[in-house]
């Protein structure tokens, strides 16, 4: 049987080789994306897709897909990928939504430091030949109160590292979080503003946390407070923002994410409300971009696809329902997507029962518009149930797995 193909694009980390060649992958890569007519010529064949953030899996690349099952997108998003579409095609999407994590949590820490001594001013002061040795408004950051607004994963490591200098931290977030440390919890935001000398910003993109910091958050926070938002940047008005530092209300901001950021990596000519205020820290979006996270994100991503393919497990899949069972050895596995429609399971068993198997163990699990099921068979008839699953008018997909890559067959 021929080695299962992955393309990896985008220059993905070095070690997602390594590891999906050991596991049996045969790999093929490239530096570069590939724009939507290319992707389609290339993908036919291919059972494993590696993309980061710039190739869009529209629809029409996943027609094309005539063998894929699964996309793992080397990143955290995963809007560049028709979801709804993927699922309905029977193609798995996984990403990497922990691998940054300490990264963008060690530059808000930086950043507390930064804003609180001044130190953007001054080191662009230098860059210009200034000499400024002043004292006005540089303060050390222990003791200081530190809010995290959204203590996922993210925030809770702020709060752990920040408490390590010396800064008291308090949080807010909409679920019942278990405090770190000695952080204490807060009702609500309106609270947090009012005692926090630094706000950090931690939370999705949702509905709710769209311009959750506005004029009126912004006229709660502490005269001389800072705000750190690192998370996405339709949290933050940034026009109150610019207004609140005018004023003199905020002493600084560090910003990494905004509303409408330049989907390339190099672009000249991005403009925002607070460029030439002082104390603002701007970065384009790199809170996660470190060499470990990328390694992190490889050895992720890999390890959680080539599972997939070897035993069918879906756990960290955005679009399909976790599933995951430990094989018995001696058993014959098959899996089958279908169409979240009344009545599948009946006819699945009786495929089984067709082919006199038993079932030795059997997870379904729904999400939405799709069944998945994992089904292991005391007797060596999957290829033959496979090939009457998708007769079936429900089956989207259906295919065997063994222990090593190369006996998947994909339908
Ligand atoms: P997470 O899902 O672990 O944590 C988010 C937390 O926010 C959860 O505890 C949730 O309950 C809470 N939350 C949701 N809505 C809220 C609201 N209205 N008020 C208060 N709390 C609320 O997410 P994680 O991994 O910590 O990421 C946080 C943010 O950081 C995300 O927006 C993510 O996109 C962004 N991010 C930015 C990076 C960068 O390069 N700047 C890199 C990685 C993530």
């Amino acid at each position: 049987m021929a080695a299962p193909r992955i393309l990896l694009l985008e220059s993905i980390h070095s070690v997602a080789d390594e590891l999906l060649e050991a596991e049996g992958f045969l790999v093929e890569r490239m530096d570069a994306s590939l724009k939507e007519d290319g992707l389609c010529a290339r993908l036919p064949g291919v059972q494993v897709l590696g993309i980061r953030s710039k190739t869009q899996v529209s629809r029409k690349v996943l027609d094309a897909a005539d063998s894929l099952i699964a996309v793992g997108a080397f990143c955290i998003g995963t809007n560049q990928v028709a979801l709804e579409h993927a699922t309905l095609r029977g193609v798995a999407v996984f990403n990497a939504p922990f691998s940054n994590t300490r990264s963008v949590a060690e530059m808000v820490l930086a950043e507390i430091v930064v804003l609180s001594r001044h130190l953007g001013d001054r080191a662009s002061e230098m860059h210009q030949g200034v000499w400024r040795k002043v004292a006005t408004g540089s303060r050390e950051v222990r003791g200081k109160t530190l809010g995290v607004v959204g203590y996922g994963h993210i925030g809770s490591q702020v709060s752990i590292l920040a408490e390590d200098l010396g800064m008291r931290v308090v949080f807010h977030d909409i679920a019942a979080k278990l405090p770190l440390g000695n952080s204490r919890p807060l009702k609500t935001l309106d609270l947090l503003l009012e005692e926090s000398d630094f706000v950090t910003l931690h939370v999705p993109e949702t509905p709710q946390t769209r311009l959750l910091i506005g004029a009126a958050q912004l006229s709660r926070m502490k005269k001389g407070a800072c705000l750190i938002n690192a998370s996405r940047g339709t949290v933050v008005d940034l026009d109150a923002l610019a207004q609140a530092l005018r004023d003199g209300r905020l002493d600084g901001a560090a910003i990494d994410v905004y509303p409408d950021e330049p989907e390339v990596s190099s672009a000249k000519g991005f403009k925002t409300p607070l460029q030439g205020l002082p104390n603002v820290i701007m970065t384009p979006h790199i809170g996660g971009s470190t060499l470990e996270a990328q390694e992190a994100i490889g050895r992720e991503v890999s390890a959680t696809l080539s599972r997939f393919f070897r035993t069918g497990a879906t756990v960290g899949s955005v679009n399909f329902p976790p599933v995951d069972l430990p094989q018995t050895p001696g058993t014959w596995r098959v899996i089958n997507v279908h169409h979240n429609v009344p009545g599948v399971l009946r006819d699945l068993n009786r495929i089984i029962s067709d082919h006199d198997a038993n079932i030795h163990a059997e997870v379904l699990s729904t999400h939405a518009a799709i069944g998945y099921v994992m089904m292991d068979l005391d007797s060596n008839v999957a290829d033959e149930v496979v090939a009457h699953m998708r007769r079936l008018p429900s089956t989207i997909s259906a295919r065997t797995v063994l222990s090593a890559p190369g006996s998947t067959s994909d339908g």
